[in-house]
């Protein structure tokens, strides 16, 4: 199968964003020449070792990503709002995995959604394992409101060299699935970029929705290149008429 519109309209679908489909809300993505790692190194901020050595500038670091998430002028774009629209108007099952940490897409209204990098609106005890919503800052004096301990709560987001989160359910989702659609990610962290590579040989039509070529742009069937506020929403009608399944 390597066009859409040999899809049945109940195929099992799978959607993994990342960095690139937040870029047009306000936040900005890792490896773009302007984006966070060209400015803070992640074994400095993002790796279980820089959280042992300097927790302080750790907890700095997701303090700011965490306030300006909830900066009122950050909010979801048409590219979020069109996955939420997707998922709710798909008759198959549906999956959205994403590598980001924002909480963009359940403010679209998306709800199959699984954080596989976790979540920076939470914290997780080091010490007791309980996760709890968290909106303020985090500081090496902060109790755990569950166990009562001092210094043990981290974000929780999955750091470079830890597991990330569900990859069962991830991996069983990905072998079953007729259409795999990646949007704004680099293809340049895994396991995350080898999905495609799983759904593809396990016989899913593949699309990338990216402002540019990825580093694994060549196992996608299908590309659609540009900005993701503009490719998704007009990428999901396109699915939704092709498929029979239709716009409303
Ligand atoms: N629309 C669509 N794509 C965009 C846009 C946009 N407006 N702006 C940027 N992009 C694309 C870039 O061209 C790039 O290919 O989004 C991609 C973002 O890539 P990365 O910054 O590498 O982000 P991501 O792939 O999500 O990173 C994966 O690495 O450090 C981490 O843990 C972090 O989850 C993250 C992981």
């Amino acid at each position: 199968m390597e066009a859409l519109r040999d899809l049945p309209a109940d195929a099992p679908l799978v959607v993994l964003t990342g960095a690139g489909i937040s870029a047009e809300s306000g936040i900005p993505t890792f490896r773009d020449p302007d984006g966070i790692w060209a400015r803070v190194r992640l074994e400095d901020v993002a790796t279980p070792e820089a959280f042992a050595r300097d927790p302080g500038r750790v907890h700095a670091f997701y303090d700011a990503r965490r306030r300006a998430l909830l900066d009122p002028a950050v909010r979801p774009n048409p590219a979020h709002e069109a996955l939420a629209m997707l998922e709710r108007r798909w008759p198959g099952p549906f999956l959205l995995v994403t590598q980001n940490i924002d909480d963009l897409h359940e403010r679209a209204g998306s709800r199959r959604l699984l954080h596989m990098h976790g979540e920076l609106l939470k914290a997780l005890c080091t010490a007791c394992g309980e996760r709890r919503e968290w909106r303020g800052d985090l500081g090496v004096e902060t109790v755990c409101p569950a166990c009562g301990r001092r210094g043990t709560l981290r974000p929780d987001v999955v750091w470079f060299g830890e597991m990330p989160y569900h990859l069962e359910v991830i991996h069983a989702a990905l072998e079953r699935c007729r259409l795999f659609v990646a949007v704004g990610t680099s293809g340049q962290v895994y396991p995350a970029a080898g999905f495609v590579e799983v759904a593809r040989r396990h016989g899913a039509l593949t699309v990338e929705l990216n402002l540019e070529r990825s580093a694994v742009s060549d196992l996608f069937h299908l590309h659609r290149f540009g900005r993701a506020g503009e490719i998704v929403p007009a990428f999901v009608d396109e699915l939704l008429l092709v498929t029979g399944v239709g716009l409303a």
